[in-house]
């Protein structure tokens, strides 16, 4: 069913990221709707700090991975445009959208800001490109926005977050990603604009959510990394201990000489064979 159609019967949608073929694999059967090559890739998968220094090169290297992952009847696939890969001109937007499509394999791709960019949205939309929208905090503009914070909790900026998502709209995005604002405002948007808003720390009154896959499975939640959960992600499974506990016993075992015993050594050589050896 198509986001659209979702969001007229009233289907909450479902998005998680991913970044290569085994999150691909996990979101796949996990039955998600849509698959998100999100640049948090850069922080998450590459250990920057912020999404800004990844390229697209990265990203489509990615991004193939993920589609690997995938089958045809699976989740939509959206690639994120990176930091530095779009903002110059809807040409260059357009040529970084047909790299994410051919060489990503990706079905749709999404990029960040308001009006200033619909548009670049509106010259990938006339071009053939599904294209999504990203409003709120928008973390590629870290720098400006003064850090990972709230957005529109004043009337006049909610109200210009809105201005955006209508501009968004017009110029042809199928959905947006509505990230980190009051849950007021998230009704709003949802409420005012007839395609998808896909929200992420915007409560609950969205058309969908969408969350990063190793902060919802506690990835990376052990102490040990600088990665911290974002007070609006609940943290649905603690993969990250699974592994670390997985390693610790296998690392015991090696050196303690207990792995592999004789059910781990299945290469056999027949008795006369290893006596002549011998
Ligand atoms: O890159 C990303 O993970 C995203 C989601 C947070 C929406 O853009
Ligand atoms: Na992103």
């Amino acid at each position: 069913m198509s986001l659209l159609r979702m969001k007229r019967m009233k289907e909450r949608i479902c998005m998680v990221t991913c970044y290569d073929y085994p999150s691909a694999s996990h979101v796949e059967c996990a039955g998600v709707d849509v698959a998100l090559c999100g640049d948090s890739l850069g922080m998450v998968e590459l250990g920057y700090a912020t999404t800004q220094p990844l390229t697209l090169d990265e990203m489509l290297h990615h991004c193939r991975a993920v589609r690997r992952g995938l089958s045809e009847e699976g989740p939509l696939l959206v690639c994120d445009l990176p930091f530095g890969s779009y903002e110059e001109s809807p040409e260059v937007a357009l040529r970084a959208a047909y790299r994410a499509m051919k060489e990503g394999r990706a079905d749709a791709v999404k990029l960040e800001g308001g009006r200033h960019v619909a548009r670049s949205v509106a010259k990938l939309a006339k071009s053939g490109v599904a294209v999504m929208g990203h409003v709120g905090l928008t973390p590629q503009s870290i720098a400006t926005l003064g850090g990972f914070r709230a957005q529109g909790r004043t009337a006049v900026k909610a109200r210009s977050i809105l201005d955006d998502a209508l501009a968004l709209q017009d110029a042809g995005a199928f959905g947006l990603v509505l990230e980190c604002v009051p849950p007021p405002l998230g009704r709003a948007l949802s409420e005012a604009l007839e395609i998808p808003v896909i929200g992420i720390g915007a409560g609950p009154h969205v058309d969908g959510q969408v969350l990063v896959y190793h902060d919802l499975l506690g990835a990376l939640s052990h102490p040990h990394h600088r990665r911290f959960v974002p007070k609006f992600c609940k943290v649905f499974a603690d993969i990250g201990d699974k592994a670390v506990q997985g390693l610790k016993a296998y690392k015991h075992d090696v050196k303690a000489g207990a792995f592999p015993d004789a059910d781990f050594s299945p290469y056999e050589m027949p008795d006369d064979e290893a006596t002549k050896f011998q």
